[in-house]
């Protein structure tokens, strides 16, 4: 038997999503979105649909396409800084990058499912489709080993207090009333829970000696005396040689970044900014 096997994408997701910070974790029952998954054509793939209207989910097999490498311990987003083994996790770096993900089943038409929410980015290759079927893949007693203990923590009270300094107040306010951009909530959400520096959670510490945190499209500097936090500035996630370079154009919120950037002007150097964005 070979060492390798061929598999070919049945379709590709469409989500909008471009970027995977864009993507949840896992799909969030209370989102509402609507993606669509169009399958192939010329491959009787009409047929290959018939009577999966009546279910309420099916399971996506997908490919992790946009990740090059794997490694056998990795970093969850939850929880403290701890590498588990990656076959103990839903991690996308993965030996053989295949995710799976459960998703409501909106409607089928011809080779079309429309779908909820998912985790997965735009164009992402999907190899198969199955039904969820609950006497076969809910188990809701079944022990969860490590994610067990990191659900205690997150949702015990949040241990840091955070503040703003007067130019991250201004800019936060600039945002909102001017491009009605506001991730102020989320970010205080991230740092009151824990400030320390973690790759999967977009933390670092800068040669200066601050600290930054990835939100979304977006960065804040911030520095931690003790319990307290204080974010000292907003920033772009981007620089400005990405927001204006060809194929870049629905970087996330893009004419707010390059405002922001002709308001408070990017400090260069801007560092290892490819590497950062490409794992982003
Ligand atoms: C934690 S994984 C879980 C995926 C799946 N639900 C599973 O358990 O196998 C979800 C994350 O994968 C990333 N992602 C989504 N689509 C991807 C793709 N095509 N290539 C690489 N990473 C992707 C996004 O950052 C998303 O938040």
């Amino acid at each position: 038997m070979s060492d390798s096997l061929t598999l070919k994408p049945i379709g590709f997701i469409r989500t909008g999503k471009r970027v995977k910070f864009q993507a949840l974790h896992q799909p969030a029952e209370g989102e509402v979105e609507t993606n669509v998954l169009e399958l192939l054509p010329g491959l009787n793939f009409e047929q290959a649909l018939q009577d999966l209207a009546g279910f309420e989910r099916v399971w996506l097999l997908w490919w992790f396409h946009r990740n090059e490498t794997w490694r056998p311990l990795v970093m969850p987003p939850r929880g403290p800084a701890r590498r588990r083994g990656v076959f103990a996790t839903r991690s996308p770096h993965r030996p053989n990058p295949l995710g799976m993900t459960p998703v409501r089943l909106l409607g089928v038409k011809g080779r079309t499912l429309v779908l909820g929410a998912c985790d997965l980015v735009d164009g992402t290759p999907v190899f198969d489709v199955k039904p969820y079927v609950p006497a076969y893949d809910s188990f809701p007693g079944a022990k969860a080993g490590w994610i067990e203990e990191v659900d205690t923590v997150v949702n015990a009270p949040a241990l840091f207090t955070v503040d703003f300094s007067e130019q991250a107040e201004l800019q936060a306010r600039w945002l909102r009333e001017t491009h009605g951009v506001d991730f102020t909530a989320r970010l205080v959400e991230l740092l009151s829970r824990d400030p320390t520096p973690h790759r999967t959670r977009r933390i670092r510490k800068r040669k200066s000696g601050a600290f930054e945190i990835g939100c979304g499209a977006w960065r804040a500097e911030f520095a931690v005396g003790g319990q307290a936090v204080t974010v000292r500035a907003l920033e772009t996630g981007y620089p400005l040689r990405f927001l204006t370079r060809e194929g870049y154009e629905d970087i996330p919120d893009r004419d707010a970044q390059m405002a922001f950037l002709a308001r408070w002007p990017e400090i260069l150097p801007t560092g290892d900014d490819e590497k950062r964005l490409k794992a982003e």
